[in-house]
């Protein structure tokens, strides 16, 4: 089956973003044909630095395949080293009612943040759903935020399918909700946009800092805590194995151990968790041509299969 999912380089990767998509991309690229790519196009709507855009670029590939995905198995792209993305985008926005775009939230949420109201963000979905049909994708991994993009994929799919006969093959979204909303230092959702998250490659130092950060009520040590509703315990049991948690988790419940403990004991866990990821990433990093070697290779494999889609949709709709 073919996989394929697009991360927008936007910032350091999260927690958060590690345990609800990227352990999950790891695991489908086992039995699939996964297609990953950085979603750059789609960055040119919040990023506007050439030289911090090319830096997230290049810092998400390195992430993704130090944290375990297969350029063997994968391909692993980037968005932009396939321009016939753009040209697919401009056909499907010749079938796309506006008013489906203006019902989107995810624009609406932007520009009520303040985010200027320009065509591009307003065309976002248009421009992932020329992602996702450009390459006969089956199976789209996403979290709960992009369910209405995928619906407006399909619908797009549809509509042109109906103008000009059977093109586009109709995805389906893998909604990855079981995951638990992984929580940050607040409380509050792990976010880049709360500036309350602990990065996968942040240093042991600063994962201590940021562990010392987390918020947490004033109860003493030998006060008994809830388990169930503590973040800092929900962060703690994402990362203890079973014997510690066994161990700790009647100690914190009954008495007998500090949030201040419990924090230099996360901070020592997330730590050892990434370490070897951490390892592979430094490797990367100092051998850059390596990793242009991937992209080049991955962005050949991925304009082949875009092409052949392309092609088809001009031929359906008459141009060239
Ligand atoms: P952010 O909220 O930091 O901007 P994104 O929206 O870029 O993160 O999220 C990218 C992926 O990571 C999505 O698939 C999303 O579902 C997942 N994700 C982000 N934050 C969390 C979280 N706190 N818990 C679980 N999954 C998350
Ligand atoms: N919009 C997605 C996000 O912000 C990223 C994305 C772009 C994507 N194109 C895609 C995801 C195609 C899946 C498929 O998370």
């Amino acid at each position: 089956m073919r996989v394929l999912s697009g991360i927008q380089p936007s910032g350091a990767l999260h927690i958060g973003n590690y345990f609800g998509a990227i352990r999950q991309y790891v695991a489908l690229q086992e039995a699939n044909d996964a297609f990953y790519f950085v979603a750059d196009y789609h960055a040119l709507t919040s990023v506007r630095d050439a030289a911090k855009l090319r830096q997230y670029v290049f810092d998400v590939i390195v992430d993704l395949l130090a944290l375990g995905i297969d350029p063997d198995r994968v391909t692993l792209f980037v968005q932009s080293d396939v321009p016939e993305t753009t040209e697919l985008t401009w056909l499907l926005t010749t079938v796309t009612p506006m008013g489906w775009l203006e019902k989107c939230v995810s624009y609406k949420d932007k520009v009520q943040q303040g985010h200027s109201a320009d065509h591009g963000l307003f065309a976002y979905p248009v421009l992932q759903a020329a992602d996702i049909l450009l390459y006969d994708a089956d199976l789209v991994p996403v979290g709960q935020d992009q369910k209405q993009h995928l619906e407006i994929t399909r619908d797009i799919a549809e509509r042109f399918n109906h103008v000009y006969g059977d093109v586009f093959k109709l995805p389906k979204p893998h909604i990855l909700e079981s995951v638990a909303v992984i929580p940050g230092l607040d409380g509050r959702k792990m976010s880049k946009s709360y500036d309350n998250t602990i990065e996968i490659f942040d240093d042991p130092k600063t994962i201590l800092k940021k562990c010392k950060r987390l918020v947490t009520d004033s109860k003493g040590v030998d006060e008994p805590k809830d388990s169930d509703n503590s973040h800092l315990f929900g962060l703690f049991r994402l990362f203890a194995s079973a014997e510690e948690l066994a161990e700790i988790e009647p100690k914190f419940r009954h008495g007998g151990i500090g949030y201040g403990t419990l924090k230099v004991r996360l901070a020592e866990l997330i730590a050892a968790h990434f370490a070897e990821a951490r390892a592979r990433r430094a490797e990367l990093v100092s051998n850059p041509s390596r990793v242009l070697e991937i992209r080049s290779a991955a962005a050949a494999k991925a304009k082949t299969a875009a092409r052949a889609v392309l092609d088809r949709a001009r031929e359906a709709c008459g141009v060239g």
